[in-house]
């Protein structure tokens, strides 16, 4: 299959999280065009099935395709948790997921070899970031732990707030304890989080940002198969979500880190 330079990259998420995953791609490849979408009428993923979450996942990445991406990425963690594969076995053109790229970023990242990882729950219970990273390297330790309430914390803002610092220190608590020189943050939603999770992790851990470790990785792709866009001009970005629910403009632009335009709403 022929695939073209200037075509967009697709992105896709349950919801708008997965903008920090076009926000980091945003600031790597300035040149590339990109559609993005975001299943907000259906979002959380991170607390459904396998079944419903590969269902949608399908829908959603035949949708892209239909739009002729030149890639596709899985921005949500919960999607390439659990159905990752049913992207990579319907899509002629490549696919790449946050989570491998979370795996790479953390083994980049950890000298001692003892790695967390923080997730919604189907994320942590799916097992796929150990997964991932012990398909690299088998002997490197893995403690996670499901994070639920980072994701409406975030979604309210409260990115600095005594709550969520709270809570934070409880869920870290376990991980902590298990001398970890690296926690990948293993959800769209908690980039947003990192200065306080930082603190709370204390210097002598490393972050790893899912968002930005996915970035690299699209930029040595597309090199690798000489894709990336030649053309100098401004890029062209479109987002599609499947509603607009309450505050989406703010809670977007958060998540985007500038002015959230060309939005469509698809009804299914
Ligand atoms: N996008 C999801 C993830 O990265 C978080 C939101 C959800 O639960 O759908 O896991």
């Amino acid at each position: 299959m022929h695939l073209n330079p200037s075509n967009p990259i697709g992105v896709f998420d349950s919801g708008v999280g997965g903008l920090t995953v076009v926000r980091a791609l945003m600031e790597r490849l300035p040149f590339e065009n990109i559609v993005y979408f975001g299943d907000t009428a259906r979002v959380p993923y991170g607390v459904k099935s396998v079944e419903t979450i590969s269902h949608y996942t399908t829908q959603i990445a035949e949708f892209l395709l239909a739009k002729e991406v030149k890639l596709l990425i899985v921005a949500c963690n919960t999607m390439a948790a659990v159905a990752s594969q049913v992207v990579q076995d319907l899509s002629p053109v490549p696919v790449l997921d946050v989570i491998d790229a979370g795996a790479l970023g953390a083994l980049a990242a950890s000298g001692k070899k003892q790695v967390g990882v923080i997730g919604t729950p189907t994320t942590i219970n799916s097992n796929a970031y150990a997964r991932a990273i012990h398909q690299y390297e088998p002997d490197v330790r893995i403690y996670s732990q499901a994070c639920p309430l980072f994701v409406p914390l975030v979604e309210e803002g409260w990115l600095d707030h005594p709550v969520t610092r709270l809570t934070a220190q409880e869920y870290l608590k376990p991980v902590l304890a298990q001398d970890i020189d690296t926690l990948v943050l293993g959800c769209t939603h908690y980039p947003l989080l990192k200065p306080l999770l930082q603190e709370v992790a204390g210097p002598g851990v490393r972050l790893v940002d899912s968002a930005e470790a996915m970035a690299e990785r699209t930029a040595a792709l597309l090199a690798e198969l000489n894709l990336a866009n030649p053309q100098r001009s401004s890029p062209d970005y479109q987002y599609y979500v499947t509603d607009v629910p309450l505050r989406f403009q703010t809670i977007g632009e958060r998540f985007l880190g500038r002015t959230l335009a060309n939005v469509h709403v698809v009804k299914w």
